[in-house]
């Protein structure tokens, strides 16, 4: 049998020759596997890097747009939180739901284009005033519409479908039924149900119990009536994003993997 250099042969083998025959490890690629594990690690970290900031700018953004509507930055989160579990319930891939979670925040970026004036007035609009305010629905569509991004073209259709209704009676455009992107329509009802237990600058805020009872009476009106079903059964999941008290940084650290 040919002894083949810096192989071992196996003690009592007769196919030890063959088999060694198929190791092929030079000891110098050792060193470039080691090198390339470190290199991997780095770009690891950079990814997780850039993903954290990703997210983090996409959340202040929202958050600016969120600031100039009296309501805090709370809101954002809640909605994303909602919005992820009603995706997950509707049985979304997890890259949808993924999507879901971090476009959602955005649907209001367009109040970045609406007067303050309008914006925190504590009173009733009027049809002038309401008439700009539907604007920031097609403002924030056209924030991201360009992108090449999947997360902010599925941004701008938030944006632009969240205040579309089931019936159609809805606006910007009055889209009915399932026309409506599926995630215009998710992040509907939970705009709603958060608005409605939440104090707003022109109302107080309602019970946990009174904003569950009053999504379903939308169904089929405002809101997509299978999606409320499914809601209706995630109460227990709906009443632990109300009472957790979620902030910023931890939704962040979360985004970027961090326990
Ligand atoms: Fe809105
Ligand atoms: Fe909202």
């Amino acid at each position: 049998m040919a002894y083949i250099p810096g192989r071992k042969k196996r003690a009592g083998s007769e196919t030890a020759g063959k088999e060694d025959k198929k190791i092929k490890v030079p000891a110098a690629g050792d060193i470039d596997i080691l090198k390339l594990k470190k290199a991997f690690v780095e770009l690891e970290e950079m990814h997780r890097q850039v993903r954290e900031s990703y997210i983090e700018m996409i959340l202040k953004l929202a958050i600016a747009a969120e600031y100039k509507d009296p309501d805090t930055g709370s809101h954002i989160l809640r909605i994303s939180d909602y919005a992820t579990q009603l995706g997950k319930a509707v049985g979304l891939t997890p890259e949808e739901i993924e999507m879901l979670r971090y476009a959602s925040p955005m649907h209001d970026i367009g109040k970045i284009g609406i007067p303050d004036k309008i914006l925190q007035k504590p009173g009733k609009l009027t049809s002038e005033e309401w008439e700009i305010m539907k604007q920031h629905t097609l403002i924030g569509a056209r924030m991201f519409q360009s992108s090449r991004s999947p997360l902010l073209m599925a941004a701008s259709e938030i944006a632009l479908s969240h205040h579309e209704k089931y019936d159609g009676s809805g606006y910007p455009y009055g889209t009915k039924g399932e026309a409506i992107p599926l995630f215009g329509r998710i992040v509907a009802l939970v705009d709603v149900f958060d608005a409605m237990v939440s104090k707003r600058c022109y109302k107080e805020k309602s019970s946990f119990d009174e904003g569950m009872g009053y999504i379903q009476t939308l169904a089929g009106t405002h809101l997509d009536p299978k999606l409320v079903k499914i809601f209706a059964k995630m109460e227990k999941d709906i009443l632990n994003i109300y009472t957790a008290n979620t902030n910023i940084q931890q939704f962040i650290d979360e985004a970027a993997g961090i326990e």
